[in-house]
């Protein structure tokens, strides 16, 4: 059962805080992915599990034992980091048993460990070669296989595929989901791209600025951001936020206004007179052609249209370029760059808010 729990853990460099305070648990056999921007404390709090980095203060327990003070190769954990770094003289088979060697393992064992990881790996018929007779792909997987002869508890993973092409890097992917499930071993993935969170993560941690700002199964933090920060980082193309106001019973601003729903008075109660983020998908705008009038409206113009394929996006400025909206509309009956277009918001896709803490209000 190996579970990593962070309590009140937080780094600095000198008087530099680098990470806050992390409460959280990776649960043993899931597989979190840690994301969020560049500089944001990803790495660092995956060397704080591995042991490469120093604990300023708080506890950091894996299994259950606390590991501040542990040494790297006595946590039995096992990282891949982005650049793999093979020896260029060795054989893929010496390459992946290079650890097991200066751990002194005996012959028979190391090449029983090692068939069985490039049995997993489809690199038994690459054993011989050398790493420059590999693709990308393979030397990446030759480096996974150095991990997987550990049979760790725990793997650790800093940007693994960032060095390949967005093909292999969506196969790889595949590849390392589907091993981490057939190998049933914790896993914890860093990364700074949403969408590889999205797809890889049994959880995913947001981070920004040294924090977890939202920790959840991929799906409820789409659909339930925290705060704007994780509302606007998770989804291409993001997430609308406009800037609204509450008056009157009414939610407006310069586009649009809409009577406060009954389901949300409770919530909105506080803010009259206030400010708030009015959150909208591209997903859930439509272009409104029918004549009811009981959704939220906006009129503007639009500015780019970019065809995906099946659907396109379209850019759209509104009150005189205050307000900015990009919607993703059905390619069939494209509206052209300069059209003037109405569009609805879905209001049960709509998130709020509150402007001045940036925390979700409706639920
Ligand atoms: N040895 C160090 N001394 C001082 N500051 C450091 C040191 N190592 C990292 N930092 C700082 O700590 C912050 C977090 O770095 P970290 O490498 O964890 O970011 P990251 O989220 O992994 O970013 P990236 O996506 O760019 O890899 C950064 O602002 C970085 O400059
Ligand atoms: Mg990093």
């Amino acid at each position: 059962m190996a579970n990593i729990i962070f309590e009140n853990v937080a780094k600095k460099y000198g008087d530099t805080s680098i990470i806050k305070e992390l409460n959280f648990e990776i649960k043993a056999h899931e597989l979190m992915v840690l994301v969020g921007p560049s500089g944001c404390g990803k790495s660092t709090t995956l060397r704080m599990i591995a042991g490469l980095e120093d604990i300023t203060h708080g506890e950091l327990r894996i299994k259950d034992r606390i590991v501040n003070k542990v040494e790297p190769k006595d946590r039995d954990v096992a990282m891949v980091f982005q650049s793999y770094a093979l020896y260029p003289h060795m054989t893929v088979g010496e390459n992946i048993a290079f650890g097991l060697r200066i751990r002194k393992l005996n012959a028979e064992k190391i090449n029983e460990l090692v068939s069985e990881a490039a049995e997993v790996l489809g690199l038994t018929d690459l054993l011989d070669r050398k790493p420059k007779a590999l693709s990308g792909g393979q030397r990446q997987r030759v480096a996974l296989g150095r991990a997987l002869v550990r049979k760790p508890s725990v793997f650790l993973f800093d940007e693994p595929l960032s060095n390949l092409d967005a093909e292999l890097r969506v196969q790889m992917r595949a590849e390392i989901a589907r091993l981490q499930k057939r190998l049933n071993t914790t896993a914890v993935y860093v990364t700074h791209d949403q969408v590889e969170a999205m797809t890889l993560g049994d959880r995913i941690a947001v981070m920004n600025k040294g924090e977890i700002m939202q920790v959840g199964a991929p799906l409820d933090l789409y659909e339930k951001p925290k705060n704007v920060f994780v509302a606007g980082f998770l989804g291409t193309p993001p997430m609308n936020l406009l800037n609204v106001r509450v008056e009157d019973n009414q939610i407006k601003n310069g586009v649009f206004s809409m009577a406060i729903p009954s389901a949300w008075q409770a919530a909105l109660e506080n803010f009259e007179n206030k400010k708030l983020i009015l959150g909208i998908r591209p997903e859930h705008i439509t272009g409104a052609n029918h004549g009811d009038s009981s959704g939220i409206y906006c009129k503007g113009q639009i500015e780019i249209v970019e065809t995906l394929g099946h659907e396109v996006l379209i850019h759209v400025s509104m009150n005189e370029g205050k307000e900015k909206l990009v919607a993703k509309l059905p390619a069939h009956d494209i509206p052209k760059m300069g059209d003037n277009i109405k569009l609805e918001l879905d209001v049960n896709a709509i998130h709020l808010f509150d402007a001045e803490t940036e925390e979700r209000i409706i639920n």
